[in-house]
Parts: structure tokens; sequence; C-alpha cells
């Protein structure tokens, strides 16, 4: 996150003028983690520094918004006792944020996992009458059928007995054990269970799109950035209304 000049932080965060906010700092009523700071010119990052104005806490940021791609072993909580989490992987940078992930990968699956502090965004984004759709990529121990196809296109039905909202799977040239999946839904372990009415595994499985937000590609496994306002435009108006 790039820093920012105090008196700009102070302005933005209390929303008021740049020579309020240098009155205030001057005056010693700013505190930075606790300390009082007369800097105004002080480059400060304004995720991690705890900023305090006449004694009130103020938040720069209303909410978090990140983009993560998901290695291997990790699981899709907040808090695990045995394994690491995806919020482990960016609580270092993020300290004061409560921050979870709006939807879930399986430990063994790799991709995009959106992590956020915004309750209203994530439910947004989950529940299930909106539908935001979400891209897999899979690579199967058996060749994709034409019968996995449409069977996908008219809704699988579970072992279980349950009926799923029919789903896109789509070859990948070249390459007879991988498909392209699209689902609007998201019920536990589904594209494994889908498969497996078709006697088909999983052996790998990425989620490389949420909506119309693809995992960007120069990130590694493990790595995350934050969504640009754009792209938590774009998600948002995906969900409005629907
Ligand atoms: N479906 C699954 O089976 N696993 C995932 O991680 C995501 C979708």
């Amino acid at each position: 996150m790039a820093t920012l000049r105090l008196d700009k932080l102070v302005a933005e965060a209390a929303g008021v003028p740049r020579t309020e906010a240098r009155k205030l700092i001057l005056k010693g009523q700013v505190q930075l983690d606790g300390e009082i700071c007369r800097a105004i010119d002080r480059k400060v990052d304004p995720t991690t520094v705890e900023l305090c104005c006449g004694g009130a806490a103020l938040s720069h940021q209303a909410n978090v918004y990140l983009m993560l791609y998901k290695p291997k072993g990790v699981v899709s909580a907040s808090r695990d006792g045995r394994d690491e989490t995806v919020v482990d992987l960016v609580q270092g940078t993020y300290p004061r944020r409560e921050l979870f992930p709006a939807g879930r990968l399986d430990k063994t699956s790799t991709g995009f996992v959106l992590l956020t502090d915004d309750g209203t965004f994530a439910h947004q984004i989950l529940a299930p009458r909106r539908h935001v759709s979400k891209e897999y990529f899979v690579e199967l121990d058996t060749p994709l059928t034409q019968q996995m196809i449409d069977g996908f296109a008219e809704g699988v039905t579970l072992a279980d007995g349950e009926k799923m909202m029919p789903a896109g799977l789509f070859a990948v040239e070249g390459e007879p054990n991988s498909a392209r999946v699209v689902l609007r839904q998201g019920v536990y372990h589904q594209i494994k269970r889908m498969f497996g009415v078709f006697d088909a595994g999983v052996n790998e499985l990425h989620r490389s799109a949420i909506g119309e937000v693809r995992l960007d590609e120069s990130l590694l496994p493990g790595q995350f950035r934050e969504l640009t306002a754009q792209e938590v435009e774009v998600l948002r108006s995906t969900t409005a209304g629907k």
C-alpha cells in the first residue's frame, strides 16, 4: 500500500480541509500508534497505522478487498487450530482488520479467494439468489465426455438426490482430461461431486474468476493484492438487484 502524507491522511479520514488537518496536527491533536505526531509531512501507511484525532480512532479506508491466489494445503477459513488459513496469509499486512474469505475453496484447490472485512459485500457475492458466476479449470482422472457436458448443462443430480443448477462445462483444446467449469452456485465440494456422478475424479481444481474479475496472472500462489476500485464496482454491479 502506498504511503500518504499525514496532513492528507487526516484530511481524508476526518473529512476536513487540508488546512484544518494541519492545524489539528500542529496543536498535538493527532496520534499515530498512540504517540502524538506534529510532523504534517510524515509519510504513513494508512493500512497499518492506528490514527487518532482528538482522542477518537479514525479509519482511512472503510473496507479492504483482497484478491488472494490460494495455494494448495491452505484452508479457506479465518482461523484454524491445525492448518494455515487464507487469513493467516494476509493478516501481517492488515493487522487491525477483521478479514474473512467471501466463499471457500477446498484445501486441495488453488486460485482466486476474495478476502474482505465488508460483511454486506461478502453477503452479496455469496447470496445463492444472486448467482455470481465462478470459473474453474479442472484436471480429471479420465477424459471429458459429451455426456458430462450435457449433464452439467441440464443440471446434475448429486448422489444424495440434490439437483444442481445448470452449469457450463467446456473442453480445453488439446487437453482431453482438462475442462473449464462455470458455476452459479456454491454447494460443498460441488464440482467434485458433480463429476463423481459420472465416475470421474478431480485431480486438480483451480478457480480463475469470480464474476467478471479474473485472478491476476502476475500473482504467484500465496500472493495477494487489493482489488482496484473498478473491480470492486464490477462485482457490486454484478450482484446489484439480482
Ligand atoms: N467445487 C469443489 O469441489 N471444490 C472447490 O474447491 C470448489 C468447487
